[in-house]
C-alpha cells in the first residue's frame, strides 16, 4: 500500500510548505521592487488566478490519479504514449537541477543565521556589510560547508518518510515560519516606511509596468507554487482518494500568495525607512537587509528571526524536490526509501558542488555567456524547463488525458464542483496554455517584446 498523508492538514502544509520558499521571500520583493510595485502585483495576482491555480489542480489531478512518482504517472495514465512520458522527466530533471543550485543558495541563508547569531552585523557600516555577500560566495570552504549542511538537513527529513518525515517537518516548519512572519510584519509596519511601503505595493500605477515585468509575472506564479518539477504531482500522489482537490488548492494557492505579500510588507516598510531602493535586484536580502538590521532598534533579533524564516522556507520547498527524485527510485526502480533518499542526496550533492564553487574555485566558468555556473542553471530551469514543462502540462490534461479522468478527480465523481469543473478545463485548456506559449516563446527569443 502506498503511503498517504495522514490527513487533509499534513497535505496542505506539506503543499504549502513546497510552495512557499525562497520564491516568496526573497524573489518575490525584489521583483516586484524592479517592476514598480502595486501594478506588478495585481498582474501577478491575476497570473495566478488564471495560470498558477488552473496548472497547480491540473498536476493534483495527475498526481492524485495516478498514485504514482512524477515519470510514472505519465505512463500509468497515457500508457500508449510514450512522448507524455518525456514531460515526467523533464519535470524529473527539473527538479534535480534546481535542487542541486538551490541548495546552495540556501546554503547562503544559513550561513546568513550564523552570522546574525553571532553578531557579525551589529554596529557594522553599510560597506563592510554588503561586502560580506562577496566574501562568503566566494569562499569554497564556507560554501561547501553550507551546502553540505543543508543537504543533511534535506536527507534527514525526507529519509523518514511521508508521515514521519515530510509531514513532522512541516508541521514545525510551517506555523514557525507563519508566526515569525507576522512578528516581523507587525514590526515593519511600526517602522516610518510603513505607510509609502503600503502605497507602493497596493497602488497599482501601470506606467512603471513594462511589458517585460507582466510575463515576469506569470512565470513566477508557477514558480512559486512549485508547478513543473514534479513537486505537486508526487505530493498529490500521497493524497487520499476522497480529499477534494479545489478546495485543497485554492487554500495553498491563497496561503502562498499571501505569504508573498506580508513578506513584501514586512520588507518593504524597512527598506523604505532607511531610505534604501526597492529595486535593488536580488541582493535586496543578502546585502540591503542585513544593512538596515544593523541600523534599527532590536535589528539583530529581527536579523536571527529573519534568516530562521528564510533557512525554514528553503528547507520545506527543498524536501519536496527531494522527495520528488526518491519517489522516482522507489516507484520505478524500486529501491527501498532509506536507499533512495541516500542516492538521491548524493547525486544531487555532487551534482550541486560545481554551483557552490561558482563563484570562487570555478568561477572562470561560464555555462551560458556571462552566467556563472550556478546562475547558468537558474536561468535554463526558470526560463525554458519550467514555462515549458508548464504548458506541457496543460496541454496534457487540456487535450491528451481522458476528461472523464479529471472530471472524476474535481468533481468527485459528479457529486460536487460541477461548474468548478467547467471554469477550470476553459482555463487549462485555453487560457493557461496561451498564456505559457508567450512567455517560453520569449524567453527562448522567438517573440520579442
Ligand atoms: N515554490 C518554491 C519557491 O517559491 O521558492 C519553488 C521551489 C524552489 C521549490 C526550489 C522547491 C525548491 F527546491
Amino acid at each position: 500500500m502506498r503511503n498517504h498523508w495522514s490527513g487533509r492538514l499534513g497535505f496542505i502544509l506539506a503543499a504549502v510548505g513546497s510552495a512557499v520558499g525562497l520564491g516568496n521571500i526573497w524573489k518575490f520583493p525584489f521583483i516586484t521592487g524592479q517592476n514598480g510595485g502595486g501594478a506588478f502585483v495585481l498582474v501577478y495576482l491575476l497570473a495566478i488566478l488564471f495560470c498558477g491555480l488552473p496548472i497547480l489542480m491540473a498536476e493534483f489531478v495527475i498526481g492524485r490519479h495516478s498514485q504514482r512518482d512524477v515519470v510514472g504517472a505519465f505512463a500509468a495514465l497515457t500508457p500508449k504514449n510514450n512522448f507524455w512520458k518525456l514531460v515526467g522527466w523533464l519535470n524529473l530533471a527539473a527538479a534535480f537541477i534546481i535542487l542541486s543550485y538551490y541548495g546552495v543558495v540556501a546554503g547562503w541563508t544559513l550561513d546568513y543565521l550564523f552570522k546574525s547569531l553571532t553578531g557579525a552585523f551589529t554596529s557594522q557600516n553599510a560597506e563592510t556589510i554588503s561586502g560580506m555577500f562577496g566574501a562568503l560566495v566566494t569562499n569554497p570552504g564556507k560554501q561547501l560547508l553550507w551546502f553540505s549542511v543543508f543537504m543533511a538537513l534535506c536527507l534527514m527529513s525526507v529519509i523518514s518518510g511521508v508521515k514521519n518525515g515530510l509531514e513532522r517537518w512541516n508541521k514545525v516548519l510551517m506555523p514557525t515560519l507563519f508566526i515569525i512572519l507576522f512578528v516581523m510584519a507587525a514590526y515593519a509596519l511600526t517602522t516610518s516606511g510603513a505607510k509609502e511601503a503600503f502605497k507602493f505595493m497596493l497602488y497599482p500605477d501601470f506606467s512603471k509596468m513594462s511589458l517585460s515585468g507582466f510575463l515576469e509575472a506569470v512565470g513566477h506564479s508557477f514558480f512559486t507554487l512549485s508547478l513543473a518539477m514534479g513537486a505537486m504531482i508526487t505530493y498529490a500522489s500521497y493524497m487520499d482518494k476522497n480529499e477534494p482537490i479545489y478546495p485543497m488548492a485554492i487554500r495553498i494557492a491563497f496561503l502562498d500568495t499571501f505569504v508573498a505579500i506580508v513578506a513584501g510588507l514586512a520588507i518593504f516598510p524597512i527598506v523604505f525607512s532607511v531610505g534604501l531602493e526597492p529595486g535593488a535586484g536580488p541582493g535586496l536580502i543578502f546585502k540591503t537587509l542585513p544593512q538596515v538590521f544593523a541600523t534599527i532598534p532590536f535589528g539583530s533579533v529581527l536579523a536571527v528571526i529573519f534568516f530562521i524564516l528564510m533557512a525554514f522556507a528553503a528547507l520545506s520547498s527543498a524536501i519536496s524536490l527531494l522527495e520528488v527524485l526518491t519517489a522516482f527510485m522507489i516507484d520505478e526502480k524500486k529501491v527501498n526509501r532509506k536507499k533512495a533518499t541516500a542516492l538521491m542526496t548524493i547525486a544531487v550533492y555532487l551534482a550541486g558542488i560545481p554551483s557552490a564553487l561558482s563563484y570562487s574555485t570555478l568561477g572562470k566558468i561560464t555555462l551560458l555567456p556571462g552566467k556563472e555556473i550556478l546562475d547558468s542553471l537558474d536561468y535554463v530551469a526558470s526560463n525554458y524547463m519550467l514555462p515549458l514543462g508548464g504548458l506541457l502540462i496543460a496541454i496534457y490534461v487540456g487535450f491528451v488525458l481522458d476528461k472523464k479522468i479529471s472530471k472524476m478527480e474535481i468533481t468527485e465523481e459528479g457529486r460536487s464542483f460541477l461548474s468548478i469543473f467547467s471554469i477550470w478545463f476553459f482555463t487549462i485548456r485555453f487560457i493557461a496554455p496561451v498564456a505559457m506559449l508567450v512567455v517560453f516563446l520569449t524567453k527562448i527569443g522567438i517573440v520579442k517584446l
